[in-house]
């Protein structure tokens, strides 16, 4: 077997191991590879290995590359992105730091509102422009895998329009998205006398369309004081899964209202955000498979406490950990920037957030069979980095340390 290409002199090689999700123990167990090798054909890896390249895996003409005894790991992979929209929301900040808080804007017209005005004024081509260059960044921090989330457009025309910029940025760029349809953002101004008239436009109209379309994978709900309550959150997943889509939660991010217990009572894959989870709602996560995402990035930005990730861990929910990137509560595209916190907030190892942003982040998203470790028969999303071990990388902070990226078996970076 010639492989198409050899990346050899690898210092060290870290991965997760296995197709699904990591939680308890099993989540800071990783594979260590000193003086390694990684063989890949067309876009698949083919041969993992220690030591001296096998003569078999050696070939002129076909691409090698030289690590450097630098490290190596699977691409990352952010699980939660509110990634299409319109405008920013930079004026925000002051009255944040006045100490206005984060749900008192959305009540006053404007967050989520706010930028629901800024993406329905604004053109597909515009919105896809605009993206382009946000995943361009994203993959020169490491971001190879990103899920997408609409929710900025809130009636029909404008979810699909928000949905059809990430179907062309799937067929027109490097970085691999996944969709989450997710009109149950925010009620719009339009509806705010008819909670009911809404619940019925996402469940009766813009849902069987979606799943018929093929528009997304997946269903998410803000479940929050002010927004959507945990029986409608509950209604809106139940027939976004008899449609096929998986179920996703914004679940305790500010009040726990009920969000991470029903994730765990549907079988959500993943409640995010559970900033305030409350022990009942760990352990239905655990009873019912969900992945708790986690955003520290955005407790960080928002000046919030710290999702209670360590007691997750131990209870055998799989952590994964995503950027959540967005106009209001964390306008950051890097991933790394979000582990680094989760290392140094949740006091997770890291081990332990090498799997969330990897393996732990594919299974949120359904893909823990294709992408999220370096295993022979996965799809060849590499990265070289600027360090020599995997410490390092979260010792470092605030610095992009990757230094080559490699998606689909093709160097993109
Ligand atoms: O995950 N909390 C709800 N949704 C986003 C924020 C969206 C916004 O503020 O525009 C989040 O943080
Ligand atoms: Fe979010």
């Amino acid at each position: 077997m010639k492989p198409s290409l050899l990346i050899y002199n690898i210092g060290m090689l870290a991965t997760a191991c296995g197709n699904s999700a990591h939680g308890g123990k099993a989540q800071g167990e990783i594979q260590i590879i000193e003086n390694a090798y990684v063989a890949v054909e067309e876009n698949k890896i083919v041969a993992v290995g220690e030591g001296e390249v096998p003569a078999d895996l050696r070939c002129d003409g076909c691409k090698t590359i030289d690590a450097n005894n630098k490290l190596v790991t699977a691409g990352l992979v952010d699980a939660h992105t509110h990634l299409v929209f319109g405008g920013w929301r930079e004026h925000e900040l002051a009255l944040k730091l006045h100490g206005v808080p984060y749900l008192d804007i959305l009540a006053q017209g404007g967050g989520i509102l706010s930028t629901v005005c800024s993406t329905r004024k604004a053109t597909e081509d515009e919105l896809f422009d605009k993206t382009a260059k946000a995943l361009d960044t994203m993959l020169s921090l490491g971001t190879t895998t990103c899920e997408a989330k609409s929710g900025y457009g809130l009636d029909f025309e404008n979810e699909l329009k928000q949905l059809n910029v990430v179907k062309r940025l799937q067929e027109s760029q490097p970085v691999e998205l996944v969709s989450t349809f997710m009109a149950a953002h925010a009620l719009p101004e339009e509806y705010k006398d008819d909670r009911e008239g809404y619940l019925s436009l996402i469940i009766d109209k813009m849902l069987p369309y979606v799943a018929e379309h093929k528009l997304a994978d997946f269903c998410d709900v803000f479940c929050e004081t002010g927004v959507f309550t945990a029986e409608e959150s509950r209604r809106i997943l139940t027939a976004a899964q008899k449609h096929g889509l998986g179920a996703k939660i914004h679940a305790d991010e500010i009040d726990p209202i009920g969000g991470s217990v029903l994730a765990g009572e549907i079988g959500a894959v993943s409640a995010e955000h559970l900033i305030v989870c409350p022990d009942e709602g760990i352990a239905s996560m655990a009873k019912g498979g969900t992945i708790a995402c986690l955003l520290p990035a955005t407790s960080f930005y928002l000046g919030a406490t710290f999702a209670p990730a360590r007691k997750m861990v131990e209870a055998g929910v799989p952590v994964a950990v995503a950027s959540d990137f967005n106009p209001g509560s964390t306008p950051n595209l890097s991933l790394q920037l979000a582990m680094n916190i989760a290392c140094y907030r949740y006091r997770l190892t890291p081990e332990e957030v090498l799997t969330a942003a990897t393996l732990n982040a594919a299974a949120a998203i359904g893909k823990a069979d294709q992408i999220g470790t370096v295993e022979v028969g996965k799809q060849a999303d590499l990265l070289i980095w600027d360090a020599d071990n995997l410490n390092f990388i979260f010792y470092r902070y605030g610095n992009n340390l990757v230094q080559t990226v490699i998606k689909n078996g093709k160097v993109v970076k």
